[in-house]
């Protein structure tokens, strides 16, 4: 039996749908820029999920094939760096499919229907009793993409949090019928609620494409200031001296997930915190353009290098492509161990079973 040491893997990724905006930015793309300087994690996988993208947009692979390309120039813009982590393509790394078939005969139609954020999405895509298998399996799929790369550390946003649980109750299927070979995962959730949940720029519950309210990092810095100008804060806050509400203020949401000390000391040195102005705001006396215009001078500085380097990438497409052509060479010599491994435990392994193939000649040729 193989037993693998423990490592620290980060294993993560998105679906290619569309450009990345600040949610995905503070939700997860934050955190992996930060932790690629971690000197503690042995190596970080970055998955753009096609195939899964795939599962809801099978009639549509045409929106998937721009949007790779746009997904990794946002990587690159956010500050990931090619020689510190492996950005890939879910779908070349065939291995990944062969485990999800595994996985399959390891859980139940009913486990995967309790699953809240695939029963959400089945919702939001109206589809009811006709339900793509394909779709109805991604979370399987999912659990492949994390212990193909012996994934270890997910840094995702809330809502995944019942995929890497059924990973886990997957993983420890797997060990218990085959041998010790794969590793449950942890998930790393974002800093705090604002991060975890950031509302679009209307205050609706989530940022989201087709809602219209999101700011991308790839807008430019006119854009972000419109929207920004126009967000939605508190619509009983009419006058400048009216007490503000904080509670579904979309402004405050934004400034508990972006703003720091610092840049008050920075920007507005009337106040030392973030609390300091709550607590101004709440009581009357300051008006909702002055706190809108704070935010966007985080949010500029906070965006500038990030679209000067997309700027830079979006001048270098042949080396975007030769950086996903490395990553992803890089995946599938890690994809093509683990299934080894994979093969081996299940005892699938025919054709390089030396035992068994001597075994079953003596069974018709005894020797002795
Ligand atoms: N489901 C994730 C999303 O919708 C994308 C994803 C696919 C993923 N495979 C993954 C995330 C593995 C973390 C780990 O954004």
């Amino acid at each position: 039996m193989i037993m693998i040491e423990k490592k620290k893997i980060i294993l993560t990724g998105d679906r290619p749908t569309g450009r990345l905006h600040i949610g995905h930015y503070v939700g997860s793309l934050r955190r992996r820029v930060e932790l690629q300087n971690d000197p503690s994690f042995d190596k970080i996988f970055i998955m753009i999920a096609d195939a899964q993208a795939l599962t809801d947009n099978a009639d549509n692979p045409e929106k998937l094939r721009q949007n790779v390309l746009e997904v990794t120039l946002d990587y690159l813009a956010a500050g990931l760096d090619p020689g510190k982590v492996n950005i890939f393509i879910q779908s070349a790394v065939p291995e990944l499919t062969e485990l999800a078939f595994y996985f399959m005969n390891l859980t139940t139609v009913s486990r995967v229907q309790r699953n809240p954020t695939v029963k959400t999405e089945i919702q939001m895509r109206n589809f009811e009793a006709n339900i793509p298998l394909g779709f109805f399996c991604y979370p399987v799929s999912q659990a492949a993409d994390i212990t193909l790369f012996h994934g270890t550390v997910v840094p995702v946003g809330e809502d995944q949090k019942p995929m890497i649980e059924l990973t886990n109750e997957i993983v420890r299927r797997f060990n218990s019928t085959y041998g010790e070979v794969l590793h449950e995962a942890q998930i790393l959730l974002p800093d705090n609620q604002a991060c975890m949940r950031l509302p679009g720029t209307d205050g609706k519950a989530k940022m989201s494409k087709s809602l219209g309210n999101c700011i991308y990092l790839s807008d430019p810095a006119e854009v972000v200031e419109k929207k920004i100008k126009s967000m939605y804060t508190d619509p009983t806050h009419l006058r400048v001296t009216d007490p503000g509400h904080l509670e579904g203020n979309a402004v405050f949401t934004y400034l508990d997930a972006f703003c720091r000390d610092e840049h008050f000391a920075k920007y507005w040195p009337e106040y030392n915190n973030l609390q300091e102005l709550k607590d101004h705001y709440t009581r009357g006396g300051i008006g909702d353009m002055k706190c809108k215009m704070f935010l966007c001078k985080i949010m500029q500085e906070m965006l500038e290098p990030i679209r000067e380097r997309r700027h830079y990438w979006e001048q270098h497409i042949p080396e975007v492509y030769d950086i996903l052509r490395k990553g992803t060479e890089a995946a599938r010599t890690q994809g093509r161990q683990t299934i080894e491994e994979v093969r081996a435990a299940m005892r699938i392994n025919y054709l390089d079973d030396k035992e068994l193939q001597k075994a079953q000649m003596e069974k018709y040729y005894p020797t002795e």
